[in-house]
């Protein structure tokens, strides 16, 4: 493990209240563990904008019932192939389905792909959960 540097930070009282609250349902066990992982976080976004590699995942909350709607994700998926790594598909209920697509490139075409997704009319839910390739660490 790295070695720990001590910094200072002024911040509204408000804010603090606010975050401290946060932390307490989030149950982090210390101010700095939360602090740390709101930096990894932005610091994964900064990857994601300027990253020529990135990985993810796609979830979609979608009714099975419209077959159309199921051949279109298809589709959209096929088209972008080369990003895709896997896809697992879940019947949540009678109704729903619920598609997770892991994905893997260029953060634009990644992004690309998961806008067209989510936005195929029917999808209830669509989010693409960004995450480190870890080789930035
Ligand atoms: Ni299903």
């Amino acid at each position: 493990m790295s070695k720990l540097k001590r910094f200072g930070i002024s911040l509204d009282e408000r804010l603090v209240d606010k975050f401290d609250r946060h932390i307490k349902d989030k149950k982090y066990p210390t101010r700095s563990k939360a602090v740390g992982d709101l930096i990894r976080e932005a610091l994964v976004k900064q990857e994601w904008v300027a990253g020529d590699e990135v990985v993810g995942a796609i979830t979609l909350v979608y009714d099975h019932h419209r077959r159309e709607l199921v051949n279109k994700l298809t589709d959209i998926q096929h088209k972008f192939h080369e990003l895709v790594i896997s896809s697992q598909h879940i019947h949540l209920d009678h109704d729903n389905c619920f598609e997770v697509i892991v994905v893997k490139g260029e953060p634009k075409n990644v992004e690309n792909l998961a806008y067209r997704l989510r936005s195929t009319k029917g999808v209830k839910h669509g989010a693409l959960s960004m995450a480190t390739t870890g080789k930035e660490e």
